[in-house]
């Protein structure tokens, strides 16, 4: 069977490449012409453990090719995965579905044959129904093209692991055709015994904007409670730790610190509220609001401590950001804590030097004046305050000792929980972290 992947971006690249390592002729398709070029030869344009590999694997193979002609997938292939973008909308916090639109008219448009259309963007409840429409009106006549919602759960970082063995499928579906090609496609992972849940198009889409919109709600829970925490004094890896032990709570996702970023959380949540406001439902999902503001208030913390740790004199001050990527394993600074806090203390009139094991182009890219750092030892070299603000394996082993001989003034926060920070009070440095109460 042929398939082709519309869009190939981090989401789409992944798909693709899962699909020809589970057997199928995939062609990728991007409109930007850079990025399909850049992909044919083998290199991935972002960084994603264990992705470059099945890339040239499947090149080399002959089952995987990329093009910018929709005609080329809509001519060879029988079914259709859309994994464009869903970005915020300029100006608005609803989901921009542009791309979404674009890319299912027009192969509609191009198909000639029967196929089915299997939308995975992550889009608001609706759309598919829509788009479902949509493809009626827009089809040949006397051609059967069906369409089915099966959102993607993936995380950048461990995006080829969850997409060759997810923990869930979800099939939304109108037909029965549907759901036996959706069968057909993911085969392997049903073989494994992975759920699969058979439902409606309304739910499918639901489901995907609800399992986000709960994770981010995990997380500012327990910032929220570090707020008390740094207020009354207590641990709040502790009071994580015990609360996880609780089964129907769980420990993942209750690392306090400076919140959550990325390209699907922060966009999500606010899509999934814009949604529901349109529905009438304005009351419904206003806690999102509150969420929101816990997470971005993390980040005026951290940046608060770092003045409080200059003593309100920011100026000229060198200070070294360890970490720019949203989270670990990732190159991706779309709505970054730690890049976003690093330019805010820019902003204020500090040298900020950034050092990211993975980050640090897109990050140059995007801040283009902040200084960039090719390892730890420069980025510290002479500061007056570090802050580690992602959570790197390399950033979580350093000791006290490591930075001690490097820095101007031993002063650190740890924006992530993650340092033994008594060690490193009791090797002489003054040590701040999120969710803690400052004492000198
Ligand atoms: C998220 C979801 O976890 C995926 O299931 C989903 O498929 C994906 O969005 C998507 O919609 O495409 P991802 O954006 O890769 O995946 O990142 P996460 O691992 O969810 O982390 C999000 C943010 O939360 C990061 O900035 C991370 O540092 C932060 N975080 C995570 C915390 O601050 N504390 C935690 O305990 C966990």
């Amino acid at each position: 069977m042929t398939v082709s992947v519309i869009g190939t971006g981090y989401l789409g690249a992944t798909h693709a490449a899962a699909m020809a390592e589970l057997g199928f002729d995939v062609i990728g398709v991007d409109t930007d012409e850079q990025k399909i070029k850049s992909l044919a030869n083998g290199d991935l344009p972002f960084y994603e453990p264990g992705l470059p590999e099945l890339l040239r694997k499947h090149i080399a193979s002959g089952r995987l090719t990329f093009t910018t002609e929709l005609e080329t997938a809509a001519e060879a292939a029988d079914v259709h995965f859309v994994a464009v973008g869903t970005p915020q909308r300029a100006g608005d916090t609803g989901a921009d579905l542009t791309y979404v639109d674009a890319a299912v008219a027009g192969l509609t448009r191009l198909i000639k044959r029967d196929a089915l259309i299997i939308g995975k963007s992550t889009v608001p409840v609706g759309t598919a129904r829509r788009l479902q429409a949509m493809v009626k009106e827009l089809s040949a006549p006397g051609l059967s093209i069906d369409l089915a919602w099966n959102p993607e759960f993936l995380r950048e970082g461990f995006a080829v692991e969850d997409t060759l063995r997810p923990d869930r499928l979800v099939f939304g579906v109108d037909s029965p055709a549907a759901e036996e090609l959706l069968r057909t496609i993911y085969a392997d992972a049903i073989s494994r015994n992975t759920p699969v849940i058979t439902t409606d198009f309304e739910t499918s889409e639901l489901v995907k904007t609800a399992a986000n919109a709960f994770l981010a709600t995990k997380i500012s829970f327990i910032n929220a409670i570090s707020e008390i925490t740094e207020t009354v004094g207590g641990s709040i890896s502790t009071l994580a730790d015990a609360l996880g032990h609780d089964v129907r709570i769980g420990r993942r996702f209750l690392n306090a610190g400076v919140g959550f970023g990325g390209g699907c959380l922060p966009k999500d949540i606010r899509a999934l509220q814009a949604r529901v406001s349109e529905l009438g439902l304005d009351r419904t999902m206003r806690f999102l609001t509150e969420m929101d503001e816990i997470n971005l208030r993390r980040r005026d913390r951290a940046v608060f401590l770092a003045d409080e740790l200059l003593d309100n004199d920011v100026v000229g001050k060198r200070i070294a950001v360890l970490g720019a990527a949203f989270k670990p394993e990732s190159d991706d600074v779309r709505d970054s804590p730690s890049l976003d806090i690093a330019a805010r203390l820019f902003n204020q009139g500090a040298e900020v030097f950034i050092y990211d094991p993975k980050a640090n182009a897109n990050a140059a890219k995007r801040f283009p004046r902040l200084g960039f750092a090719d390892s730890t030892e420069e980025a510290v070299q002479g500061a007056d305050l570090v802050l580690l603000l992602t959570e790197w394996p390399e950033f979580k082993a350093l000791g006290p000792s490591d930075l001690a001989g490097l820095v101007k003034s031993r002063k650190i926060i740890d924006g992530r929980n993650v340092l033994d920070w008594q060690e490193w009070e009791a090797a002489g440095w003054t040590t701040r972290t999120l969710g803690r109460k400052s004492v000198d």
